[in-house]
């Protein structure tokens, strides 16, 4: 009777100290968090904010209303040191003027419809040309450029930032009015940024949305990325004219500088005597992925042997944009005065191949009303020795 009394002290004694263990150990961990400040406002006087978006793993990442824009995106290296790796500027000003799409939200179309114009059912849609000859990322103020309606909230993942923006049917020549949702989740449990795109229109349209950051591994403004080694799960790619429109033929990367099938890195063969090279002044293509068209999965990896961080990109979309900051040159000064020289950065755009609008052999764009547009794209940092 005693044995069972000191037995059950026992277990309840080990219950309180469990309880309390567990107490002790949610009080240690940080919990994540998402904030929000006042960036200022744009020349039309629409106020823009800054959220702050934090895990328990030590990530911690920026993101502004003004063009869903990726500010600043925090990630440990090896030792545990947290550094901004993406290039940007440290107020609203500096994205207020022109500058290369630094963090921001591409759409309504990401990347090239060739001479800023496509049919669609039989009606000619004609975009303004701000490229060449041909239509860029979306057209004069595209989604990079206007003010979007946002929310916060926690998940059971981590913490999440909806960002909508209702563009009018006509908008930069797009038909259809497309609301668009795009979700910023930075997971908890892992440091990865998580972008759910979502879009819906009250008329046939086409639609192609990414996100334009610019990374730098080593840490934004630190030289540039021509060691970093890079591994694109794709086969093909797509070779361009000189206005880096697809020319329709996917091509095999084997036996090209666009093999990257194995990691290889960066300047490796970026000065390579090559057509496609020439055309893109180093590498400004679109791989055609592997993996089957709509499922999540491993687009690319790349390391930073200094800093031993590493990152990885998975999505659904069908093709994934290499860019490698050719047209960068020294003449924007960015966070913390950096100065962002050739090939500072890299981006690593998730997308449907340029001009598909007017390639019937390429994945569709199209959208119709009674469709849901649905995109996700992860991007994902680790460290290696
Ligand atoms: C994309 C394009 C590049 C360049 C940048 C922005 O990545 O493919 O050619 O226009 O955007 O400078």
């Amino acid at each position: 009777m005693r044995h069972h009394l000191l037995l059950t002290l026992f277990a309840a004694v080990s219950l309180i100290q469990c309880s309390s263990r567990q107490e002790e150990k949610k009080a240690d961990t940080s919990p994540m968090t998402i904030t929000k400040e006042a960036f200022g406002a744009t020349g039309a006087g629409e106020s823009v904010d800054l959220y702050t978006l934090s895990n328990t793993k030590g990530m911690q990442v920026k993101i502004s209303t003004y063009g869903g824009i990726v500010v600043s995106m925090m990630t440990p290296d090896k030792a545990g040191k947290t550094s901004d790796v993406v290039l940007g500027f440290d107020s609203l000003a500096g994205y207020l003027k022109e500058h290369p799409y630094f963090g921001a939200i591409i759409g309504r179309y990401g990347n090239r419809i060739g001479k800023g114009q496509f049919t669609l059912d039989g009606t000619v849609y004609k975009l303004a040309v701000n490229n060449g000859p041909n239509a860029l990322h979306g057209g004069l103020k595209g989604f990079d450029k206007v003010v979007w309606r946002a929310k916060e909230m926690s998940t059971s993942d981590g913490v999440r930032l909806d960002l909508v923006y209702t563009s009018k049917d006509g908008e930069e020549g797009y038909p259809g009015t497309l609301t668009t949702t795009v979700s910023y989740t930075l997971l908890n449990e892992r440091n990865e940024l998580k972008i759910d795109y979502e879009a819906v229109t009250d008329k046939p349209t086409v639609v192609n949305l990414t996100n334009h950051s610019y990374f730098n591994l080593a840490g934004q403004g630190e030289g540039n990325i021509l060691n970093h080694s890079v591994t694109i799960f794709g086969s093909r790619f797509t070779p361009v004219d000189a206005g880096l429109i697809p020319t329709g033929e996917l091509k095999q990367v084997e036996g090209t500088p666009f093999d990257f099938r194995t990691a290889h890195v960066i300047g490796e063969r970026i000065e390579a005597k090559d057509g496609q090279i020439a055309a893109g002044k180093g590498y400004d293509h679109n791989w055609v992925l592997d993996k089957p068209v709509g499922d999540m999965g491993l687009a690319a990896r790349v390391t930073e042997p200094t800093s031993g961080r590493v990152m990885e990109v998975y999505t659904t979309e069908p093709g994934l944009q290499f860019y490698t900051g050719n047209f960068l040159d020294g003449t924007l000064t960015g966070k913390g005065g950096k100065v962002y020289g050739h090939r500072a950065a890299f981006c690593m755009e998730t997308q449907h191949y340029p001009d598909s609008p007017n390639q019937p052999s390429f994945p569709s764009t199209r959208l119709g009303p009674a469709e849901r547009y649905r995109s996700t794209t992860s991007y994902r940092f680790l460290t290696a020795q």
